[in-house]
């Protein structure tokens, strides 16, 4: 029976590079998909970049551009990321689209007709200067518990306490560093309390693994909870239906992106029906890869938005566990930061590919990418094992019969026990217990492998009388080979392609490990991969190293570090100079007066090698307005101007000019 399968890799933020920890559930969810799409089923792959919320929003904003064009940057990074990693979407979208505002617009309506949305005040933090409420992230104090600085608005990194963002003590805006306060707001929820008696049926229905089952049990033991879909201004997002300055928190248009990227395929490809596999009674598949921090989104608050608004829910979630590299979290400082194009700067992405597929298994666990392991592991089993078997078979054929193969092998035992291993080999595929399915192809290249040791081709080619038998030893070998190819090739795609062309065959499907290729003619062998030189591992490694601020390069070496604390104390403004004059007996000072809109403050300031008193006449400046008077020997200072340049001739001050005015803070 041919099956309907929609499968979909969570989708990836839109304000960072891919990384090698995004590439394991990509390379997961691509592996199972090419599994599936060999099989000869109908599987559709779709992603997205998730281009919502307030850290993009920002991020555009400090890089001077528009959040659109942002976003559309990243998303061509991400794309040519998955493209040059073989991983095969069928269509990569973006949550800002058109189909994906139709969507969100009409799931949120069906749900609020259905009486799934509910309305009250809030009280939050807000920055006052940016005029924005703070999201947790975006607050910064003291610990309520320890006292520990500079910690995040909702947990502690050092007592590992947590709270909310109100009970930081000296709570600081990150955007700003304002000190923020409290304010209301109305703001929408999404009554996921309606939704209980369904979600502990679904969740006992085989959509999720057992360790996530377990998981969702906890969470229905400590009680679902309403959630707090919408934003207000200022946002990046989807304006809600029926309000002026209210948003979709980003996570509710995010899971809808994953409907909006199949919409925009089927709006492009004749005969594909969106209903089809989204309406509530569906006979498609939906499968969703996801990492196990978003399991809560996609078990819970996802189905049920579904289901409120008449949609099918997921045939399956699987989470996955997250990418350790050499035992630890990825770490900057080490060089285990690894994103997806250092990767490729140095190493093959099949490399890469092979190493998760010998990893992965069903289960939730984190999975350690070992460097030293990941080098032996690939050479020994893609190159010495696997394409070893032709390499050391393909030139009997090549050079002493044409190229072409024997027609004698169809009941040769090896040839049939690796046939066989077909059924198995495909269940471990689609139960995604790709570490099970190469233990079983690399116990089958070891006996290939065996079995030519044994029968000592080379030695046998050298008598005339066992020609026939090397070509018979040979073709098994070979036959061995391309079946073992046809279990790899979701994992190996680019490996498989240059097999089918050493063959002279059609790109390998699953059933293919059932047909045989005799007196069939193949062309010359030629490398497939290289070995992995641990030359190319440290590279990486090096390229991935975050570089630390080169101090000591600085010809003039930084002052002890101040905390951003120190530094909001001063208070710096534009100044004009009203007036400047020589002081007698001073080689270096000029006497200023310095008129801060309305205020006039008298410097002495260290710049007459650069300017005479009739030039500064007029110019504006920056001072340190708070600065504590000094009694110095001509009179009294009461500030600091703020010059730039090397001193001597180049020391530059400001022009007058359009924009500052005097008093004005400079930011
Ligand atoms: N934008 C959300 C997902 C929305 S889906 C409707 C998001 N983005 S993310 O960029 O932070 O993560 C994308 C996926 O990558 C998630 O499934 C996440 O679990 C996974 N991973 C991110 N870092 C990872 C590792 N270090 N290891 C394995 N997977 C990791 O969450
Ligand atoms: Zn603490």
């Amino acid at each position: 029976m041919t099956r309907k399968i929609l499968v979909t890799s969570a989708l990836p933020y839109a304000n960072g590079s891919i990384h090698l920890g995004h590439m394991l559930e990509h390379i997961q969810t691509d592996i199972w998909t090419r599994f599936q799409k060999m099989s000869g089923h109908q599987c559709i792959s779709v992603c997205a970049d998730d281009t919502h919320g307030t850290p993009i929003m920002l991020r555009a904003q400090k890089e001077g551009i528009s959040p659109e064009a942002f976003i559309a940057a990243t998303r061509e990074e991400h794309m040519s990321d998955f493209v040059d990693f073989l991983v095969d979407y069928d269509n990569y979208h973006s949550t800002h689209s058109d189909e994906n505002r139709e969507l969100s617009e009409l799931i949120y309506t069906r749900l609020d007709q259905a009486g799934h949305i509910a309305k009250r005040t809030i009280s939050q933090l807000f920055d006052p200067e940016k005029e924005m409420f703070l999201p947790d992230r975006f607050v910064k104090g003291e610990c309520p518990k320890c006292g520990t600085a500079d910690q995040n608005g909702d947990n502690c990194e050092s007592c590992g306490a947590t709270y909310t963002p109100t009970e930081l003590k000296n709570p600081k805006s990150v955007v700003s560093g304002a000190t923020p306060v409290l304010k209301d707001s109305e703001h929408f929820f999404f009554k996921l309390t309606n939704f209980e008696a369904m979600l502990k049926s679904w969740t006992r229905g085989d959509h999720v693994q057992q360790q996530i089952a377990n998981k969702l049990d906890e969470w229905f033991d400590a009680g679902l909870e309403e959630w707090d879909i919408s934003r207000d201004a200022p946002y990046f997002g989807f304006k809600i239906p029926g309000t002026e300055d209210k948003y979709f928190y980003v996570w509710v248009d995010a899971p809808i992106g994953y409907m909006a990227s199949f919409k925009n395929l089927c709006d492009k490809t004749p005969g594909l029906e969106f209903d089809e596999f989204w309406q509530a009674d569906s006979n498609a598949e939906v499968h969703h890869f996801i990492g196990k921090d978003i399991v809560y989104f996609h078990t819970l608050f996802w189905p049920a938005m579904l289901d409120g608004a008449g949609f099918r829910k997921p045939t399956k979630v699987h989470a996955h566990g997250f990418l350790m590299v050499n035992g630890t979290k990825m770490s900057k400082s080490r060089g285990t930061f690894i994103k997806a194009r250092t990767y490729l700067n140095h190493l093959d992405p099949e490399y890469l590919r092979y190493y998760f597929l010998a990893k992965l298994s069903s289960r939730v666990d984190d999975l350690d990418l070992n460097l030293d392991d990941f080098v032996s592991r690939v050479n020994a089993d893609l190159v010495n094992k696997y394409v070893n078997i032709a390499s050391r078979c393909a030139s009997f054929i090549t050079k002493r019969f044409d190229g072409q193969l024997s027609s004698d092998v169809a009941a040769h035992p090896l040839v049939l026990e690796c046939q066989q291993a077909a059924a198995t080999i495909a269940e471990h595929f689609e139960q995604k217990e790709f570490g099970r399915a190469v233990r079983d192809i690399m116990a089958l290249a070891d006996k290939a492998n065996k079995y030519v040791d044994e029968q000592e081709p080379w030695v046998k080619i050298k008598n005339p009388d066992s020609a026939a038998e090397v070509q018979t030893i040979s073709t098994v070998a070979l036959n061995v080979f391309k079946i073992l190819t046809v279990y790899l090739k979701p994992a190996i795609p680019t490996i498989a392609a240059k097999v089918e062309s050493f063959f002279n065959i059609e790109p390998l499907t699953w059933q293919d490990s059932q047909t045989l290729l005799q007196g069939h003619t193949i062309n010359k062998f030629k490398p497939m991969i290289k070995r992995i030189e641990s030359e190319q591992i440290n590279a990486m490694i090096e390229d991935s190293k975050e570089q630390q601020a080169p101090v000591a390069e600085l010809a003039e070496p930084l002052k002890d570090e101040i905390s951003f604390d120190d530094f909001n104390k001063i208070d710096l403004r534009i100044a004009k100079i009203v007036n400047a004059e020589h002081v007698e007996g001073a080689d270096k000072l000029l006497k200023l007066q310095l008129d801060l809109g309305g205020v006039t403050k008298q410097v002495f300031a260290g710049i007459k090698s650069a300017y005479q008193p009739e030039q500064l006449i007029g110019k504006l400046t920056v001072m340190v307005a708070n600065l504590a008077p000094r009694k110095m020997r001509f009179g009294m200072s009461e500030g600091m101007v703020l010059a730039a340049g090397p001193g001597g001739k180049d020391l530059w001050v400001l022009h007058p000019d359009d924009g500052a005015e005097p008093g004005m803070r400079v930011k």
